[in-house]
């Protein structure tokens, strides 16, 4: 696997998934770090790691353009596949198709969701599950297709919401389990685990 990451915000997914492949016999290698925003912190992270990392600006009504341009980059760098780490912004269909594994029935693109899917699609998955006052939400580590977080899922996990959490904690103890699952996920399709 020569994956490459694509992230807009802090970047701590993107970190434990680099730390963690580091120094490991396991066949995954990140290529490139590519970030659609300018002050993000996985850009300002990525400087410590020896590996590339560029800024691919959104531009708002060309999103072909720009996903050839990250494309293109991706291609440069000789990544397959593609490892979603809190980017921002919804994949079209021709970028998903490019990665599409015929043999294999799925795209070579993953994401990790704040919440329990198929609950929560879409934005502010943590603020809304936390508005909604339920007693556990989750998180999901999906294949990506040409909808919004609706993929085939590869690892879910649960947290419980206590009653003196505050949103902070709440999504604190969540973001601890995205690490662990985005690395189960990928150990998964390394091993062919999944079907
Ligand atoms: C994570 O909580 C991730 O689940 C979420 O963005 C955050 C990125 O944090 N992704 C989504 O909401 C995707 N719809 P990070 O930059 O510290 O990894």
């Amino acid at each position: 696997m020569k994956a490459v990451i694509l992230a807009s915000g802090e970047g701590t997914n993107a970190e434990n998934i680099v730390s963690f492949f580091e120094n490991k016999k396991d066949h995954v290698q990140i290529v490139g770090i590519i970030s659609d925003q300018p002050e993000s912190g996985v850009l300002k992270k990525a400087k410590r790691w020896n590996i590339p990392a560029v800024l691919i600006k959104k531009k708002v009504r060309e999103r072909s353009i720009h996903e050839r341009e990250v494309f293109n980059q991706i291609i440069k760098w000789g990544g397959d596949w593609v490892f979603l780490a809190g980017y921002m912004r919804v994949l079209g269909p021709n970028f998903v198709a490019k990665f599409y594994d015929e043999g294999k029935g799925h795209s070579r693109i993953l994401n990790i969701h704040p919440s329990l899917l198929p609950s929560f699609r879409g934005l502010r998955a943590y603020e809304r599950a936390f508005e909604a006052n339920i007693p556990f939400s989750g998180v999901s580590v999906h294949f990506v297709d040409e909808g919004i977080d609706t993929g085939q899922l590869l690892v879910q996990k649960r947290f419980f919401r206590l009653e003196e959490d505050s949103f902070e904690d709440f999504k604190k103890r969540g973001q601890r389990l995205e690490h662990e699952a985005y690395i189960e996920a990928i150990s998964k399709v390394l091993k062919g685990d999944y079907i």
